[in-house]
């Protein structure tokens, strides 16, 4: 946690080229909102976090006071403050450095913003080179100091040719920002509030100005589906690698899909087309091919191939084979190989579901739950209708549709079949003989 250092995030702007009813700053990385992620790193590094909200502003402040109770939200006057610099109009910082971050950059580490904190200077911004720089701010440097950044949209021909762009993350003195924000003016081809303008004004009272290079792949802003779709990979191979620096085996790992809040512990292997996602843990299970696991948690089992397993399943000592989906349920010590559909129930040790069993967790109105206790075994397509309890020890034959208000009880066989009818003969009387 660096010492006297604020940090304000601005999230506030609509994002058009997301093309999507859905904030930017909402968009999902790894499971994640990508403010989510920004907001982690920013928490990392300060006590005083803000977020300059405005445009959908109920639900981006609703989706990130789940996650963080610590945080300041500000409200942009849009209307009359547009543009980044507007965005501060509101904001005091508590401490005597403000570091400005943008909503839109999940893949920012906390590591690769510690340079903008080991300097003196009063202003440092951030820059990179770009082969295609357009749609950025261009930043003009002389002597190794920024003289100012030119819009894209208020550029000359020669500046449009300039490669260093200004990646939109800056390190201020607070009392920088005091002085110039209420100067700014939005004489522009946006008619916006530039914060980059802080950048001219200061320079010319002699204020030094460091430009700080920064890794693109980290910095580069997400403004649209395409951008958003290139920072999931980057996303990804982040949080694959870290697990397979811990030790989880991954089969081609590149088309394994693994969100941030999974967690593993033991040893674990996942085959190809293995998706994880939620607050999923696996501990010592072996996850097969193109099985996919929301929200969680399986230990000493095997799964899959194309299994589904969906949420609050809890999953111990078990064998899940091909087909089969299980929804909120707890399954311990169960084989369930083949075609299943296993919801809201409550499985026990040594118990044998058979292929094509489907737990009938639905009137149409309601949600009922199943209880099989240990040692049952359940017969191939079988309908158990809930609620259904059934004990210990119990037979139930292939093909029974089975409802009982009453427990089956301990050691019983139960079977519920039309009889079987032969008419000797039949086959040739009604098609006739070939
Ligand atoms: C800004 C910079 C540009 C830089 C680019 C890097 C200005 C004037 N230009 O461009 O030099 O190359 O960032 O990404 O600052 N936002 C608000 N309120 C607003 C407008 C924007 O909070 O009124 C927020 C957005 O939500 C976003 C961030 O500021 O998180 C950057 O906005 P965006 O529109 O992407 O950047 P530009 O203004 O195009
Ligand atoms: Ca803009």
């Amino acid at each position: 946690m660096a010492k006297n250092l604020s940090i304000v995030i601005l999230a506030a702007g609509k994002g058009s080229r997301m093309k999507s009813q859905k904030a930017k700053v909402l968009h999902s990385i790894s499971g994640k909102e990508m403010l989510q992620h920004i907001i982690k790193t920013a928490l990392s590094l300060s006590d005083d976090v803000s977020v300059v909200v405005a445009h959908q502003a109920q639900s981006v402040k609703e989706s990130m006071q789940k996650y963080f109770t610590n945080i300041n939200f500000i409200e942009q006057d849009l209307q009359n403050y547009p543009g980044t610099g507007g965005a501060l109009k509101n904001y005091t910082p508590k401490h005597s450095k403000v570091l400005v971050l943008n909503g839109d950059m999940p893949l920012v580490t906390t590591s690769s913003l510690e340079p903008f904190l080991s300097t003196n200077a009063a202003i440092v911004m951030s820059v990179f080179n770009l082969l295609d720089p357009s749609g950025y701010g261009r930043v003009i440097i002389e002597n190794g100091e920024v003289l100012k950044i030119v819009e894209q949209k208020d550029a000359t021909d020669d500046e449009l040719n300039i490669k260093s762009i200004n990646a939109g993350v800056y390190l201020f003195d607070s009392e920088v920002l005091k002085r110039y924000i209420p100067l700014l003016k939005n004489d522009n081809a946006q008619k916006e509030f530039y914060l980059t303008d802080v950048i001219s004004l200061a320079k010319k009272d002699g204020i030094k100005i460091e430009p700080l290079y920064v890794d693109e792949s980290e910095f580069k802003g997400v403004n649209s589906k395409l951008d958003l779709a290139n920072a999931e990979v980057i996303m990804q191979e982040r949080i694959k690698s870290f697990w397979m620096q811990n030790g989880v085996n991954m089969q081609l790992p590149s088309t394994i899909y693994i969100e941030d809040g999974v967690t593993f512990d033991g040893e674990c292997l996942l085959e190809m087309g293995v998706r994880l996602s939620g607050n999923t843990k696996i501990v010592s299970s072996h996850i097969k091919a193109h099985t996919i696991i929301e929200d969680s948690f399986i230990k000493d089992s095997d799964i899959g191939p194309l299994a589904h397993i969906r949420p609050k399943s809890v999953i111990q000592k078990t064998h899940i084979g091909n087909f089969v989906e299980v929804k909120k349920s707890t399954l311990n010590g169960v084989k369930a190989g083949h075609l299943s559909y296993l919801g809201d129930s409550h499985i026990d040790e040594g118990t044998n579901i058979g292929a094509g069993v489907i737990t009938c967790n639905y009137d149409g109105k309601k949600k009922y739950e199943t209880h099989i206790g240990k040692n049952v075994f359940v017969g191939s397509d079988t309908q158990l209708i809930a609620p259904l309890n059934i004990e210990d020890d119990v037979l139930i034959a292939a093909g029974s549709t089975i409802s009982s208000t009453k427990a089956l009880p301990q050691g019983s066989l139960a079977i519920s079949r039309v009889k079987l009818l032969i008419k000797e003969g039949f086959f040739y009387r009604f098609f006739g003989k070939k």
